[in-house]
């Protein structure tokens, strides 16, 4: 596989073909499901929810019984059915094609017809369990954790936490799904730097100080901030916290490989990138409320038309990986720190 020069002044970019190939793209999905995935807020599960998630192509459901969250596989221990297909609240998964029943931690609890069968039930007609964990509230589930949520999100949480990220509210008017016609490594390429800023938001640009932008990179991440202009709302950071004394408008944290957390003064604006084939990927966003005084106003703004922007480029560029004229390009070292930490973590992954 290709490397990407660690030293940026002599790297080149990602080639074309990690944005085009069927077998890549499988390879690079497989990363997927030793990380973590964002499934809702435990304010949207009454008691008895039960709520069908495909992440990965695999069929989950993600339940809440006697208080307790599980996530389980969709799928029906006989021979295969789909047991959920929307949201409900109810006490058992019905299997509907021919009556299986689980309780909603995943226990077989009855099966016609099967009174002869031997070695029946086993564990085996119980369904998987998939790892199911918390970060202030919000929901998060992986199919082979290689680490601990909590340990992915230490930075963030570190650097965020003078905001008081358990009292993030949830939002359902701010959640938002896109499909794009583009592959998902394209959509955090162009996350990943603020480069594009002037030329392609125009009114962040007015919002932000270009030349005062930040990109930090760490281990399975980078943070990027946006300093406010004058006249833009922009976070109160105590004493002794590291960015104290800054005019901070934006904090926007990627943590590997597909997960957005975006920070303003009124609160948290969460991107999922699920990527659906080689090329086309679901954006799904979601919204926390810290300060609904400053919803609107400055960076976090018109969210809307900063991401049709985005999804515009993120598109054509799609359309330029496919070209026979290009392969890879070259990074700016001042302004594409980001994406080539993101491109060194994906190669050496592979
Ligand atoms: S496939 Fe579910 S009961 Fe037969
Ligand atoms: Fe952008």
């Amino acid at each position: 596989m290709v490397e990407i020069d660690p030293d940026i002044t002599r790297a080149s970019t990602l080639p074309s073909k990690y944005y085009t190939d069927p077998v890549i793209f499988e390879s690079l999905l497989n990363q997927f499901k030793a990380t973590w995935n964002y499934v809702g807020h435990t304010s949207q599960y009454e008691e008895n929810t039960i709520l069908p998630i495909n992440i990965n192509r695999e069929p989950m459901v993600v339940t809440k019984s006697g208080g307790k969250f599980s996530c389980l596989s969709n799928v029906c221990t006989h021979r295969g059915m789909i047991l959920q297909s929307e949201k409900e609240c109810k006490k058992t998964l019905t299997c509907p094609y021919h009556g299986r029943t689980f309780s909603l931690d995943g226990m077989l609890k009855q099966m016609p017809e099967f009174e002869s069968t031997e070695d029946f039930p086993s564990k085996k007609d119980n369904l998987e369990h998939f790892s199911i964990e918390f970060w202030n509230q919000l929901i998060f589930i992986s199919q082979d954790p290689d680490s601990p949520l909590l340990d992915c999100m230490k930075e963030v949480t570190e650097r965020m936490k003078f905001l008081g990220l358990h009292e993030l509210r949830h939002d359902s008017s701010r959640e938002r799904n896109y499909t794009i016609d583009a592959n998902w490594a394209l959509y955090v390429d162009n996350y990943l730097e603020g480069f594009h800023i002037p030329f392609v938001h125009k009114d962040l640009n007015n919002a932000l100080e270009y030349n005062q932008y930040e990109t930090e990179v760490f281990d399975g991440g980078v943070l990027q901030i946006g300093i406010a202009q004058e006249g833009v709302p922009f976070f109160e950071i105590p004493d002794g916290h590291k960015d104290s004394g800054k005019k901070i408008a934006a904090y926007y944290w990627w943590v590997y490989p597909n997960l957005m957390l975006n920070f303003y003064p009124w609160g948290l604006s969460l991107n999922v990138v699920r990527p659906l084939s080689v090329d086309k990927t679901e954006i799904c966003y979601s919204g926390f409320i810290l300060d609904e005084q400053l919803l609107g106003q400055g960076a976090g703004g018109d969210l809307d038309k900063v991401e049709l922007e985005d999804q515009f480029i993120v598109e054509s560029c799609q359309l330029g990986m496919k070209s026979s004229s290009y392969q890879r390009g070259r990074y700016s070292p001042t302004m594409e720190r980001g994406v080539h930490h993101f491109h060194r973590i994906l190669t050496s992954r592979l």
